[in-house]
């Protein structure tokens, strides 16, 4: 078998109605129905390559991450699956993977670095694999790695139902050209404790948890409807309320999980500030300290300009992007 190799781009997943909890009995099965919008502006570049796997190295795969080595636990259901499916189509199943992955944006602080990182490793490895990678069977795969990964696959606003395998396009990226994200990175420091295991420690110990996934389905048809209509001040008011009862869970399980920063609050309470004024713009947070601020095209300088000496690097601005892709083959 000769090597094969295949490069992809993919950006990440930003929900606006947040998954937060596994459904049991599958790997990745939401309890919660998300919605969000793949950003432009970050950027995952990932290359594979398909070769016979080294001997006495069994799996031998192997993964870099921004230059460093990464844990292979992390990556052997998703390589499992990989296998499975090129067994199903007889492609050679003694391939061994070694991937090659960079973020342009500081990894595991909470800027969905999972998300962009497993839809391109999915695509690029389907890539290599067979020649295609059909996106239905990529944000598949990809689930496996990470759930939110199955969003990044698709771009501009994406939908995965609770208890599906996969997401689907709701908008391309071209339905709202002024809708604009700004991220704030309060800090450069990695997460203290992963989504997995947060997820899993609120659905086990968090008396809050079945409201929250009771009340997700309405807050998730809210949010749609919001983008159906363009309709920022219905989107942000619907946003905040989903990242903020899905925190309100956390605080609910024990031992607590905390993710917010000093600095966080106070871009927080200052937003509030803003939008007293007029200013749309309201925000989202996820498994770590950084904000990232729904806006419109006008706006999104002055946000900017407004929390910029509170940074620890610079804000980024990104509209909705594209989907996964094949670079090359
Ligand atoms: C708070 O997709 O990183 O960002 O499926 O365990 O890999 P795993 O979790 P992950 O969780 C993302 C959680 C979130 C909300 C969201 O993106 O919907």
């Amino acid at each position: 078998m000769e090597t094969r190799s295949c490069r992809s781009r993919a950006h990440p997943s930003l929900a606006l109605a947040k998954y937060w909890g596994k459904r049991t009995g599958g790997i990745n099965i939401p309890a919660t129905t998300s919605v969000a919008v793949t950003l432009e502006a970050l950027t995952t570049t990932t290359t594979v390559q398909v070769h016979p796997c080294p001997e006495g190295a069994r799996p031998g795969d192997r993964v870099m991450l921004d230059g460093e080595v990464q844990e292979a636990r992390r990556f052997r259901p998703f390589f499992e699956e990989l296998r499975a499916i090129a067994g199903v189509r007889s492609l050679p199943g003694d391939s061994c993977f070694t991937v090659d992955s960079m973020n342009d944006f500081p990894t595991a602080a909470g800027l969905a670095s999972s998300a962009s990182g497993f839809a391109a490793l999915a695509t690029a490895a389907l890539a290599a694999l067979s020649g295609t990678a059909n996106p239905e069977e990529v944000s598949r795969l990809a689930r496996i790695g990470s759930g939110s990964a199955c969003r990044s696959v698709y771009g501009g606003f994406t939908r995965w139902e609770a208890g599906s395998e996969r997401a689907v396009q709701v908008r391309d990226e071209t339905w709202w050209p002024d809708f604009r994200v700004v991220v704030l990175p309060v800090t450069v420091e990695a997460k203290a404790v992963t989504s997995r295991e947060g997820m899993n420690r609120t659905r086990d110990t968090s008396p809050f948890y079945d409201a929250w996934v009771g009340d997700a389905p309405r807050l998730a048809g809210e949010v749609e409807r919001a983008l159906e209509e363009r309709d920022l001040e219905r989107l942000g008011t619907a946003a905040r309320l989903s990242y903020l009862r899905m925190f309100a869970t956390m605080l609910g399980a024990e031992p607590p999980l905390l993710y917010w920063l000093p600095r966080s609050v106070e871009i927080i309470r200052e937003l509030a500030r803003l939008r007293s004024r007029g200013i749309p713009a309201w925000e989202t947070m996820d498994a770590g300290p950084q904000v990232k601020v729904l806006t419109d095209r006008i706006h999104a300088p002055l946000v900017v300009e407004t929390f910029s000496e509170l940074l620890s690097l610079p804000a980024i601005v990104s509209g909705p992007g594209p989907g996964a892709s094949v670079e090359s083959l």
